[in-house]
């Protein structure tokens, strides 16, 4: 890595290990800012219907390749989504085949497109053994779904009442805890790390670095910054910051960019989703920025990811350069409402090319 200036930085071409591309008109649309700036990205798999087999994430694939501009090299990395009668062969073929890099586990109900997840981890125990006999990843939404569990307390009820358990009954299992929220899930991550390097991994997103639960009432509701899991108080986002640029093996960078048409978000009940993909790396360059942390910044977008999957870092690269404050565009899909980006209003001080 050529040395961090303030005002600009050669990273490894960075990896998002979340994101959301829809299908159809608004996969055309977002496919091509994911893949101007990040070399691969986990496609999550909650469609509908999800993506449950080998030749539905084959077709889906290559939909998102078919929408990648030709003079971009992209790879979408497909997941499998869990459910309570999933097969595991057809899991372990797809991870043998190259097919499935890992499985999303949504528990039923707990975000969008997420009706058909599980509904008692014990229905998918036999999987769940399958899958750590042979290393593949487990993707976890970590929230419960209990309605009478306030939902700023849903990701560290789900740590103690079922991650907890779960980890003791799967010892080797790889997890990633995915889009971590709170405290209570950078301490989990930093122990079960300290105790079994290598079996777990954290995603943290640009937004639950930047916006704290107050965020979402500034002057009045503001839906475009209403995802799931929710933003805390204060303090858990500054957990989350001081994890992000410890650099440390067990956090990376993923989005969880997900798009949601304006009128979705505007709603009298309005779809949880951050659309995040056109800012990512101009946001994350913020962050750091702000924490005096901008050499971290590799370490968190492009290489522990990529240790944590077993996989190769990139070979090329990506600069940042800091700017004059730019303003963010609404993104505009075929036949259907624009899709409001994340920052539209703030706009960003770094670019990216
Ligand atoms: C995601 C979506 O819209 O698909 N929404 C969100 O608020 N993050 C689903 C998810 O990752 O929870
Ligand atoms: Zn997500």
């Amino acid at each position: 890595m050529s040395t961090p200036t303030p005002n600009n930085l050669t990273l490894i071409r960075p990896d998002d290990w979340h994101v959301h591309f829809r299908d159809d008109a608004i996969l055309q649309a977002v496919v091509p800012y994911t893949a101007s700036q990040f070399g691969r990205a986990i496609v999550m798999p909650n469609l509908m219907p999800p993506i449950t087999s080998i030749s539905a994430a084959n077709s889906y694939r290559d939909r998102i390749l078919a929408a990648v501009p030709e003079d971009i090299s992209f790879d979408p990395l497909m997941t499998a989504y869990l459910t309570d009668t999933t097969d595991s062969n057809e899991l372990a073929e797809g991870y043998e085949q190259g097919v499935f890099t890992a499985v999303k586990l949504y528990p039923a109900n707990a975000t969008t497109n997420s009706s058909h997840g599980v509904s008692d981890l014990h229905n998918v125990y036999g999987v769940l053994e399958k899958m750590q006999s042979i290393g593949m990843p487990l993707l976890i939404h970590g929230e419960v779904t209990d309605p009478t569990i306030d939902i700023f307390d849903r990701e560290a009820v789900f740590i103690e009442t079922i991650l907890q358990p779960l980890i003791h009954d799967f010892r080797e299992l790889r997890i990633v805890l995915e889009h971590v929220t709170t405290e209570e899930a950078v301490e989990f991550v930093t122990d079960r790390h300290a105790s079994a390097p290598g079996k777990i991994g954290a995603t943290i997103t640009a937004h639950h670095l930047m916006i704290n639960r107050t965020d979402i009432f500034r002057g009045g509701i503001r839906p475009h910054l209403y995802c799931l899991p929710i933003a805390k108080r204060e303090r858990h986002r500054l957990a989350l910051r001081k994890a992000a640029i410890s650099g440390e093996g067990p956090f990376f960078l993923g989005t969880d960019t997900a798009p949601h048409s304006i009128s979705a978000k505007e709603s009298n009940c309005g779809c949880a989703g951050i659309f995040s993909s056109p800012v990512a790396m101009q946001a994350y360059a913020q962050v750091f920025d702000e924490e005096n942390a901008l050499e971290k910044l590799e370490d968190f977008a492009s290489r522990n990811g990529p240790a944590f999957y077993g996989l190769p870092e990139n070979e090329d690269t990506i600069t940042l350069r800091r700017c004059e404050r730019n303003s963010v565009d609404r993104v505009s899909v075929s036949g259907e409402d624009d899709v409001m980006p994340f920052l539209a209003e703030e706009g960003i001080i770094w670019s990216v090319n």
